[in-house]
């Protein structure tokens, strides 16, 4: 692994943060295999809540469903190490908290509306821009941390036998974009949306969720699993879980791929 903390770009981020939580210190290094997996590390280590962890590039990133996930330099690939104090199944939440901030700030930044599909992918243009993949450590009911990787692609190159299902930043506005004004913006939305969940005010979180999301109403297939489930969204409920009208009535989904009919 080779390593570095870049001091330079960490303090051009934490400048003017002004944040409670979330990125009160950031470690940013050229190459990891998984910012996700160096923050399990830095778990054992007692590092605190809302540190951030940030690498140029990734040789090992991971995907959703044990799939791995491109990570060439010129994206954002960070993770957000968090010790909240909820039961496993509100787990879910955390994902949705970093959909509103990525979503939120790609608009206030950019100037482009994403939206928010279900669980926690962001698309542009009917392709994917930004993936979630948030790992919890529970111990009977309670979460011991979670970590929240975030994957947006920016300024990087999708690869070849991606370009049908995933997009840039930078060719959807034609330009490069700042990767620190953007990280910026998102931590503090973060650090804002995790306040709001701490002190359990879920339905503002839910409510802008569904300002970026179209799903309601749509008629989907849910792959889990090897299991296909058809049916109409009716809602997402208070632990992020999708709820379908099926033949055989309200069915609640907790992971899956979903595809629009
Ligand atoms: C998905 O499958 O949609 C989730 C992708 C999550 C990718 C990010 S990049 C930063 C963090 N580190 C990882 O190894 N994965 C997440």
């Amino acid at each position: 692994m080779i390593s570095r903390s870049d001091i330079a770009y960490t303090n051009e981020v934490i400048q003017g943060l002004n944040t409670e939580i979330i990125g009160k210190n950031i470690y940013h290094f050229k190459t990891l295999d998984s910012t996700n997996l160096y923050s399990k590390k830095f778990i054992k280590k007692g590092i605190q809540e809302g540190a951030v962890v940030i690498a140029d590039t990734q040789t090992c990133g991971r995907g959703r469903k044990k799939r791995s996930w491109s990570s060439p330099l010129g994206g954002l690939w960070f993770s957000v190490i968090l010790y909240p104090n909820i039961h496993p199944k509100q787990g879910m939440f955390l994902t949705m908290i970093a959909s509103v901030s990525v979503a939120q700030a790609i608009k206030k930044c950019i100037g482009i509306n994403p939206t928010i599909k279900w669980p926690n992918d962001i698309i542009i243009k009917e392709k994917k821009l930004c993936g979630i993949l948030t790992e919890l450590e529970s111990e009977k009911d309670k979460i011991k941390n979670a970590i929240v990787g975030i994957g947006i692609n920016v300024n990087n190159k999708i690869d070849r036998d991606l370009k049908d299902v995933a997009i840039s930043l930078k060719q959807v506005k034609g330009i490069d974009i700042s990767l620190i004004n953007l990280l910026s913006k998102i931590l503090k939305k973060f650090d804002y949306y995790y306040q709001q969940f701490l002190t359990k005010k879920y339905d503002n979180i839910r409510k802008t969720w569904f300002s970026f999301s179209e799903i309601i109403g749509k008629k989907v297939e849910v792959y889990d699993n090897n299991k296909i489930i058809n049916g109409i969204v009716s809602d997402v409920d208070e632990n992020g879980c999708l709820i379908l009208d099926t033949p055989k009535g309200k069915v609640q989904i907790f992971s899956g791929d979903v595809k629009y009919l």
